[in-house]
C-alpha cells in the first residue's frame, strides 16, 4: 500500500499530537513531534546556562545536542543526550522559552535537517508549525488545525495536571497567546497555513470526531 506523509500544522495546544497520534496508530505510521524537538534544545540551553542570544554559544551547543525518540510501552518518549526528558520538555520553565529559542534560524536549520531525514521513508505523521509549509512541502495531506483560545487553555491545562505539573490556568492561557504570537511573526519560517492544507477546527469535535474526519482524507490520499 501506497506510504504518504501526514503534516499536521496549527498553534500551540490546538490537539496537534492528540491528532497526529491517533492517525499514526490507525494507519500504523510513526509518528514525529517536532515540538519536542524545540523543546528538547530549549531545555539543553536552560540546564546548560547557555544565553541563546549569543549565536556563537548557540552554533557550539548545537554540535553536541542529540536528540532522538524511542517508544517505551507504546508511548512516545523524547530522549536528549541520551537521558528521557519526555517530562522536562514539558515543564512551563520550557514552553516560556521555547517559542524566542525556535525562532532561531541556526536551531530551525538543526533540526529541520533531522526531520527531513526522518521522513525519507513516508509513513510518517509529523505536527509543528512548519511541517506542511517548509519540512514537508510534498506531504500528500497536509491538515492546519484550529481551535478556540479558552478552549485549547482548558485542555492543556488539563494534559499539564495529569502529568503532575501544577500550573495557573490564566498563565496557561497568557502562555499560549505569547507562543503564538511569536510562533506566527518570526522571520524564519513563521506558523501559517500551507496553501494546499485542509483546515479542521475542532472547537466542537471530540478526538474521536476530529479522528475520524482526518482518517477518512488519509484515505482518500493513500487510494
Ligand atoms: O508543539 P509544541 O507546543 O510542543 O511546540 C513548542 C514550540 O516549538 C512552539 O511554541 C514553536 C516551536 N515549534 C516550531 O517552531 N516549529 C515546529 N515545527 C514545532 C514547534
Amino acid at each position: 500500500m501506497k506510504r504518504i506523509i501526514i503534516a499536521i500544522d496549527g498553534h500551540s495546544a490546538c490537539g496537534k499530537s492528540t491528532l497526529a497520534k491517533g492517525l499514526a496508530k490507525s494507519l500504523h505510521y510513526a509518528y514525529l513531534d517536532t515540538g519536542a524537538m524545540y523543546r528538547a534544545v530549549t531545555l539543553y540551553f536552560l540546564d546548560h546556562h547557555i544565553d541563546y542570544n549569543d549565536p556563537a554559544a548557540v552554533e557550539a551547543a548545537l554540535q553536541h545536542i542529540e536528540i532522538h525518540f524511542e517508544r517505551i510501552e507504546g508511548q512516545n518518549r523524547t530522549f536528549l543526550d541520551g537521558r528521557d526528558v519526555e517530562r522536562d520538555i514539558r515543564e512551563m520553565r520550557v514552553s516560556e522559552h521555547v517559542s524566542p529559542v525556535s525562532a532561531i534560524s541556526a536551531v530551525r536549520r538543526a533540526m529541520v535537517q533531522q526531520q527531513k531525514t526522518m521522513g525519507q521513508r513516508r509513513g510518517i505523521v509529523a505536527d509543528g508549525r512548519d511541517i506542511g509549509t517548509v519540512v514537508f512541502p510534498d506531504a500528500e495531506l497536509k491538515i492546519f488545525l484550529v481551535a478556540d483560545l479558552d478552549v485549547r487553555t482548558s485542555r492543556r491545562h488539563l494534559e499539564l495536571a495529569a502529568k503532575g505539573i501544577d500550573a495557573e490556568w490564566e498563565d496557561v492561557k497568557k502562555n499560549l497567546l505569547e507562543r503564538d504570537r511569536i510562533d506566527s511573526t518570526r522571520a524564519d519560517s513563521p506558523l501559517r497555513q500551507a496553501d494546499d492544507a485542509v483546515v479542521i477546527d475542532n472547537t466542537l469535535l471530540s478526538e474521536e470526531q476530529q479522528l475520524e474526519k482526518a482518517l477518512a482524507l488519509a484515505k482518500e490520499r493513500i487510494g
